[in-house]
C-alpha cells in the first residue's frame, strides 16, 4: 500500500514536500522485513539524487581552467597558468619561459574574448580516460610534447582537421584566408600572405607560449613586423627546446 503511494509521489513534484515526513514516519513504525525491501527505492533515488547532483557540479566544475590543473595532473597546471596571464604584461610559458607580453599567447588573446580551455580543447570521453589511465599509470609525460592544432583535433577525438578547419569555421572566426590578407595587410611584412602553399596557422599562432613569426626563418625583412611579445623562428626553437630540456 505505501509503497505504491510513495512511487507515485515521487513521480508527482508537488506533493514530495509532504510525503517526506510521512516517509520517514512510516520507516520507523514499520517491522524490520517490509521496511528494508520498501526503503529500497527511496535509498536508490535518494543516492541517484547525490549522484546527480555532484555530477551537475563536477560538470559546471569542469568547465572553468582550475578543474583541468586539479583534478588532471600537475603537469596541466603551468597550462592554467598561462591562461591566468594578463595582455600587455609580461608573462611564463607553459615550459617556464619567460614572455614579455602574454597577448602573444593565444590562450590569453582567447580568454580575453571569453572563452576558456574546452572552447578549444574539446573534451571527449575516450580522451579522458585515457589521461587518467596514463596518469596512475605514472607515464603520463613532462612537459607535454607540443601539438599543432591538426594533432589537437585528432587528440579531442574529432577528424584530423587543419588550422583552418579548427580555427576559421562558424562560431569562431567566421572568415576567409582572403579575409585575413586584408586584416594584416597594415604589417610591412604580412604573415597572412600564402604565398607559400604549406603555411598552417599553428606555424605562428602559439597558445601556450609565444607566437613565432615563422618567416622571419627566410625572410630577414619580416623581423620589423613582428608585434609585441612575439618572437623569431629562431627564438621560437631555442625557447621550445629550452623548455623541454627544463622539464626533463
Ligand atoms: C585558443 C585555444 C586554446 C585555449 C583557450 C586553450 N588551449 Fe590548450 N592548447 C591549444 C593548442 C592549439 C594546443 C597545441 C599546442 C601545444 O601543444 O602547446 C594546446 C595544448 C595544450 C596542452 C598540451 C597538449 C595536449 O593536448 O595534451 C595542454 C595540457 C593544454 N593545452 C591545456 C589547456 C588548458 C588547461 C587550458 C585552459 C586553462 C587550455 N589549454 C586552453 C589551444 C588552446
Ligand atoms: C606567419 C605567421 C602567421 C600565420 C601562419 C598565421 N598568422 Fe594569423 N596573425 C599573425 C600575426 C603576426 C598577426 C597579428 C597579431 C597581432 O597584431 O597581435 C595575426 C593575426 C591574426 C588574427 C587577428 C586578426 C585581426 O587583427 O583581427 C587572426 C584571427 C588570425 N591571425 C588567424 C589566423 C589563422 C586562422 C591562420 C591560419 C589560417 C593564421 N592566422 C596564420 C601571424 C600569422
Ligand atoms: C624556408 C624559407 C622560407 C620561409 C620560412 C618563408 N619564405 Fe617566403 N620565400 C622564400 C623564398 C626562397 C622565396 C623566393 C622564391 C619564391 O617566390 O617562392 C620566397 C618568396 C616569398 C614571397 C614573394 C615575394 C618575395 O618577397 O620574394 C612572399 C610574399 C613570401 N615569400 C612570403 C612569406 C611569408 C608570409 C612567410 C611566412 C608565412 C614566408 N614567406 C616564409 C622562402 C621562405
Amino acid at each position: 500500500m505505501s509503497d505504491e503511494k510513495r512511487g507515485a509521489d515521487l513521480n508527482e513534484g508537488p506533493s514530495v514536500g509532504t510525503e517526506a515526513t510521512e516517509t520517514s514516519g512510516t520507516t520507523t513504525t514499520q517491522t524490520p522485513d517490509p521496511k528494508k525491501s520498501r526503503r529500497k527505492p527511496a535509498i536508490v533515488i535518494g543516492i541517484i539524487a547525490v549522484i546527480a547532483v555532484a555530477a551537475v557540479g563536477v560538470f559546471i566544475w569542469h568547465n572553468d581552467p582550475s578543474f583541468c590543473g586539479a583534478v588532471c595532473h600537475d603537469s596541466m597546471s603551468t597550462y592554467v597558468n598561462t591562461y591566468n596571464e594578463k595582455s600587455g604584461q609580461a608573462g611564463t610559458d607553459a615550459y617556464g619561459n619567460a614572455v614579455a607580453d602574454s597577448s602573444a599567447m593565444l590562450v590569453v588573446s582567447h580568454k580575453d574574448a571569453g572563452l576558456n580551455c574546452l572552447s578549444c580543447h574539446v573534451p571527449t570521453l575516450s580522451q579522458q580516460l585515457g589521461e587518467v589511465q596514463e596518469t596512475l599509470a605514472g607515464s603520463y609525460y613532462y612537459p607535454l610534447e607540443e601539438v599543432g592544432v591538426e594533432q589537437l583535433m585528432v587528440n579531442s577525438g574529432h577528424e584530423a582537421g587543419t588550422g583552418d578547419q579548427f580555427c576559421l569555421r562558424s562560431g569562431c572566426h567566421e572568415f576567409t584566408r582572403a579575409d585575413l590578407t586584408e586584416k594584416t595587410a597594415d604589417l610591412e611584412f604580412n604573415p597572412h600572405q600564402w604565398h607559400h602553399s604549406d603555411t598552417t596557422c599553428s606555424d605562428c599562432h602559439k597558445s601556450h607560449r609565444a607566437s613565432v613569426f615563422s618567416c622571419t626563418q627566410c625572410h630577414s625583412s619580416a623581423y620589423g613586423s613582428m608585434p609585441d611579445g612575439w618572437v623569431s623562428y629562431a627564438e621560437g626553437r631555442q625557447i621550445l627546446e629550452a623548455g623541454y630540456n627544463a622539464g626533463k
